[in-house]
């Protein structure tokens, strides 16, 4: 469902509640896309859910100290930057997310066909 536009940006509303009561990793259905949203210490974020050391499912992974750690070989990923630990050499993506009218919405970049002819 889209929300409206900002630069490269559609703004996509989350769909159902979110949980801001406790900390959790669950996946997030929106665009057509699997994401991840994480919610840690007062930190709400959504990121990519496929680790790119080797495609892990991160829907799965569990949050530590304001890390994202992945199931498979426990890369980490900081869940503001999408950074990953120094030596891995990797990192997420990290998707804006934002209330309009008091739901949360989350900015997901325009594809080249919408650019083109969206
Ligand atoms: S697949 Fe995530 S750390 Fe290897």
């Amino acid at each position: 469902m889209n929300e409206g536009t900002d630069g490269d940006l559609v703004w996509h509303k989350v769909p159902g509640e979110i949980d801001e009561s406790r900390n959790y990793v669950k996946a997030l259905h929106v665009a057509g896309k699997k994401l991840c949203i994480v919610r840690e210490a007062q930190t709400l974020s959504v990121t990519s859910s496929r680790c790119p050391h080797a495609g892990a499912d991160l829907t799965h992974a569990w949050c530590e100290e304001g890390k994202l750690v992945c199931p498979f070989h426990r890369h980490k990923f900081n869940i503001k930057t999408g950074k990953g630990d120094p030596g891995q050499h990797n990192a997420i993506r990290i998707y804006p997310l934002k209330k309009i009218n008091g739901t949360y919405h989350v900015g997901i970049k325009k594809s080249l066909w919408n650019k083109l002819f969206g």
